[in-house]
């Protein structure tokens, strides 16, 4: 029999039954209530370490900073079983999973009976969003992770403070459940990472509550990020009036002065984070991060969409970010303090993974342990997983706007929707209104990435970037975006762009340089808002005059610019079988404004 001690408690009641009530199931032999202190991160970093789940790197390569290989399984999120467990099918419908959430329980309740059992529990209370926000956006995650537990202290506001102001206010919250469904028998030695082959990532919207079982991945697992910040929060939004959205934000600031904050949505592995620090290549333009992944926009009293970044720290993809392609990330993990999980370790204490640097080390142990060469690239075998990733403090961030700390966010001028797509979509294209632009990011679509298990190079359907992160009827989240334009000044909403930096010229490569000089096509977006620029009416758009993209200095023939933006109208006529039967999914949930979309774009293909 293990015992149950409590260490800490709290003033809010009905928090403190839903610990009682957890502890009764799942049979930790300890509790613990996550405080957020330096002195508690080191001693749960030591406990990592101890266990054999952290390898502490070099203090002169990275300072407090952690590697961490995964379970070979366990590499990333897994969209067959995570479900929205609405109490209807409809307000899950047409992408989701969907179970009875009696029945998603009586699963459910049987896995966690006893999950805890040789292991701590840890109580993380935390805030998505500013504290001092109007409406601050708690939540509470339980879980036996300490690898959980370290990262969620720098992907959130997290500990005591949080706790304080939760018990002043006796606020609601989210709940969160999480357990990695390894309990330990007695005497049983435990495995650097603990996880199940049955897995659940579960979402109950109308009680605003998360159960996720069997995974540590990050997006599994750190239960603020994609499980609350994106599917719980969208419910919410949907209910309230605003928008979560897998969005990055970006400050831009032009030659004049002029400041402009640009949103913009790419599915995983496309380019948010790269985007998000982007190095600007022309004289004169500044750019600055507030978000890399998440935005929640509210309409401010003056009927402007305001944008805040409800995370804390960055949970971005490792492999192909370097130097050369985003060196403000490179200096931002410098500073240490971050988690590197599933990349490979330097003979001299330091990690490294694929694109890091343009010379490869001569040696490393890669993200299963093996020895690692060149030779081992080269014959096909990376030495870092492709969804590897890199968690660390955004304050650490160079390029972090003063505006990150703006509690009620930043007003949004424009909005990107992009994707990998190899052929077809445009460099930029500008939609002519909010509806337009809602059919833009209604057909995203774009290759598949490591970032979830699955095939990877398929074209698929990604409304918004948002597909896996819905968390109600996905008709419904179209109408919602719709409405969003219809309800309010359209003259104040954001205008709204589709972009692609992958498309391949006639030799296969990439017909865009990308990185630093998507700031050209930043500038032509600019210069759109600012009315000093026109444009070319195409049937899917508006897009750039010859000569008013800045192309000066750019290495750069011109094939391969007429390439990347070319609209190739029979590549869109190809496209239309695609998007009627991606909007058939949807039966008579889908917008009819979409509809009336679709008929306009094959009345101006035909
Ligand atoms: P999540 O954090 O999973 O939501 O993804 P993300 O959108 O933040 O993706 P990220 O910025 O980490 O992009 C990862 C991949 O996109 C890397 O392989 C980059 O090399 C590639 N990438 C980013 N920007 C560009 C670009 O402008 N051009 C090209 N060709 N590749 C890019
Ligand atoms: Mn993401
Ligand atoms: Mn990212």
């Amino acid at each position: 029999m293990s015992t149950i001690s409590t260490q800490g408690t709290t003033h809010h009641t009905e928090l403190a039954g839903w610990v009682e009530e957890v502890a009764a199931r799942t049979r930790p032999d300890r509790v613990v209530w996550v405080t957020g202190t330096d002195e508690e991160s080191a001693e749960i970093n030591a406990l990592l370490v101890e266990g054999g789940t952290f390898v502490q790197l070099a203090e002169d390569k990275k300072p407090n900073s952690f590697y961490c290989a995964s379970d070979p399984d366990d590499v990333a999120r897994v969209e067959d079983r995570t479900y929205i467990c609405s109490v209807e099918e409809k307000d899950a419908g047409h992408t989701n999973n969907w179970m009875d959430p009696a029945q998603m329980k009586a699963t459910l309740e049987p896995l966690f009976d006893g999950c805890m059992t040789g292991r701590t529990m840890y109580v993380i209370p935390f805030v998505m969003g500013h504290l001092e926000a109007d409406q601050p956006m708690f939540g509470v995650e339980i879980t036996d992770s300490a690898y959980v537990v370290a990262s969620m202290r720098i992907m959130a506001r997290i500990g005591t403070p949080v706790l304080a102001k939760m018990e002043e206010l006796q606020a609601d919250y989210v709940k969160g459940l999480h357990s990695v469904g390894a309990p330990l028998a007695d005497g049983q030695a435990d495995v650097p990472w603990p996880c199940n082959d049955t897995k659940y990532i579960v979402h109950f919207p109308e009680e605003r509550a998360i159960w996720s079982y069997g995974s540590g991945y990050g997006g599994n697992a750190l239960l603020g990020k994609k499980c609350y910040a994106l599917r719980i929060a969208s419910a919410m939004a949907h209910d309230e009036g605003w928008m979560a959205e897998h969005m990055l934000i970006l400050k831009l600031t032009n030659p004049e002065g002029v400041v402009h904050y640009i949103a913009a949505a790419f599915p995983s592995a496309c380019g948010k984070t790269n985007l998000a620090m982007l190095e600007t290549t022309l004289p004169g333009w500044k750019a600055e991060t507030v978000g890399d992944d998440i935005a929640w926009m509210r309409f401010g009293d003056d009927g402007q969409l305001y944008a805040v970044n409800p995370e804390f720290g960055l949970f971005g993809v490792a492999p192909g970010t370097g130097y050369g392609t985003n060196p403000n990330a490179m200096h931002t993990i410098e500073r240490g303090n971050s988690i590197f999980t599933n990349v490979a370790r330097t003979d001299d204490g330091d990690i490294w993974w694929e694109g890091m640097t343009d010379d490869k080390p001569e040696h490393l142990t890669s993200w299963k342990g093996k020895d690692w060469t060149p030779a081992d690239g080269e014959a096909g075998t990376p030495s870092s997983h492709p969804n590897s990733r890199f968690c660390t403090p955004i304050e650490q961030l160079p390029t972090l706007a003063q505006e990150y700390y703006e509690p009620n966010g930043v007003p949004i001028s424009a909005i990107l929707f992009g994707g990998r797509r190899k052929t077809t979509v445009p460099l930029v294209t500008e939609a002519r209104d909010w509806q337009h632009g809602t059919f833009f990011g209604a057909t995203l679509s774009s290759e598949t990435t490591a970032a979830a298990t699955g095939a990877v190079g398929v074209v698929r359907r990604d409304p918004m970037a948002m597909l896996p992160f819905i968390g109600y009827n996905a008709g419904d989240y179209l109408g919602h975006w719709l409405d969003m334009g219809k309800q309010h000044d359209e003259s104040k909403m954001p205008k709204i762009y589709l972009v692609n930096w992958f498309r391949r010229d006639a030799d296969g490569g990439f017909a865009w340089p990308g990185f630093g000089e998507n700031t050209r096509v930043l500038k032509w977006v600019v210069d759109r808002l600012e009315g000093t620029v026109g444009a070319d009416e195409t049937p899917i758009g508006l897009t750039p005059r010859a000569g008013d993209l800045d192309v000066e200095g750019l290495d750069l023939t011109d094939e391969q610019l007429a390439a990347a933006l070319a609209v190739d109208e029979q590549e869109w006529r190809d496209e239309l079988p695609l998007i009627r039967e991606w909007f058939d999914k949807f039966g008579d949930a889908l917008p009819q404004q979409l509809e009336d979309e679709l008929q306009t774009l094959t009345q101006r293909l035909a």
